[in-house]
């Protein structure tokens, strides 16, 4: 008797030691393995849904901004989530300054009941708008709308997002060829994105110390709605990009996406304050 009790009390004693190795590895393992969040603004189409699948694909989370195409960003939204990964749709205008606040204030709610995170990892500055207006047209009205979403916008949502990302997260913003060849009828949009690849470098040095990497893609032109979606739908248009662009066609939304995914993982940790064109060497 005393021998089975004895036998019984090794036993209880191994399972007991057992569970807890499980319970802890797989605490261990959950928590190595919880997924990194990405943000990225103007997800509902063109580059920025493009960005968001790839994310999605490389097995990291996602929050996508739409502007005004909520449908078209929920779907976004679905198409990752019946893939196994965790997504959300927020609405923001880039543009309004005045509306950050509450959006963090939005985007901390469904980091907390989705995601079940306060914060998180990468943040890609994509939403934008094009004008095509040569130099000595080019209103003030425009001038400042465009300035409004390409540059002040992205500036101050950055700011406010150091408060919730990740320390070693990163942050990629969104130029253009345009800001390194020159084209007649962008002299505005150009700028903007100069200052923005400008920006990027200050961003990378100050950010640093955080282990946070700040790089900026820079797409040639891609068919998508951008500018009424003159590259795609106009054929002398697309005819002509075609014509100076070395790879030999226009560029589509999935020649972009990849490049973003990328410098959102580990493989990419030693990369910042570099600018990525991907325009298939246009105007080289
Ligand atoms: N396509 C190109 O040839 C090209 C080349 C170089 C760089 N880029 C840059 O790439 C980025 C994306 O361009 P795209 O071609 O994907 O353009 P797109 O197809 O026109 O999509 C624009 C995206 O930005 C959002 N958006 C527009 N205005 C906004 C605002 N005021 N606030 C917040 N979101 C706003 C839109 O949201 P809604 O759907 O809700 O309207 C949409 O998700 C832009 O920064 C653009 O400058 C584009």
């Amino acid at each position: 008797m005393k021998f089975i009790n004895s036998g019984l009390i090794y036993t209880n004693s191994l399972l007991y030691r057992l569970f807890t190795f499980v319970q802890q590895n797989l605490k261990r393992y959950n928590m190595a393995t919880k997924s990194k969040i990405a943000l990225v603004t103007g997800g509902s189409r063109g580059l920025g849904k493009n960005m968001a699948l790839k994310l999605a694909a490389k097995g990291i989370d996602v929050i996508i901004t739409y502007n005004s195409k909520k449908d078209e960003a929920l779907q976004v939204a679905a198409e990752i989530e019946k893939n196994g990964n965790r997504a959300a749709a927020l609405q923001l205008n880039a543009g309004d300054i005045g509306s950050f606040t509450t959006f963090f204030e939005s985007l901390a709610g469904i980091l907390k009941s989705k995601f079940d995170a306060d914060r998180f990892d990468y943040l890609v500055n994509n939403a934008g708008i094009g004008l095509g207006a040569a130099f000595k047209d080019t209103t003030v009205e425009q001038f400042d709308e465009l300035m409004n979403v390409q540059f002040r916008g992205v500036y101050f949502l950055t700011q406010k997002a150091l408060n919730y990302l990740n320390d070693g997260g990163g942050i990629i913003n969104i130029s253009s060829g345009l800001a390194r060849f020159t084209a007649p009828g962008y002299s505005a949009y150009a700028s903007m994105k100069g200052a923005i690849e400008t920006i990027t470098r200050y961003m990378a040095k100050e950010l640093g110390a955080r282990g946070i990497k700040v790089n900026v893609v820079a797409p040639g032109a891609i068919a998508t709605d951008f500018a009424g979606g003159v590259i795609r739908d106009n054929p002398q248009y697309n005819a002509n990009v075609k014509a100076v662009t070395t790879l030999g066609r226009v560029g589509e939304p999935d020649d972009i996406g990849g490049v973003v995914a990328f410098l959102c993982t580990e493989d990419a940790r030693w990369i910042t304050a570099q600018r990525i064109e991907a325009s298939g060497g246009m105007n080289l």
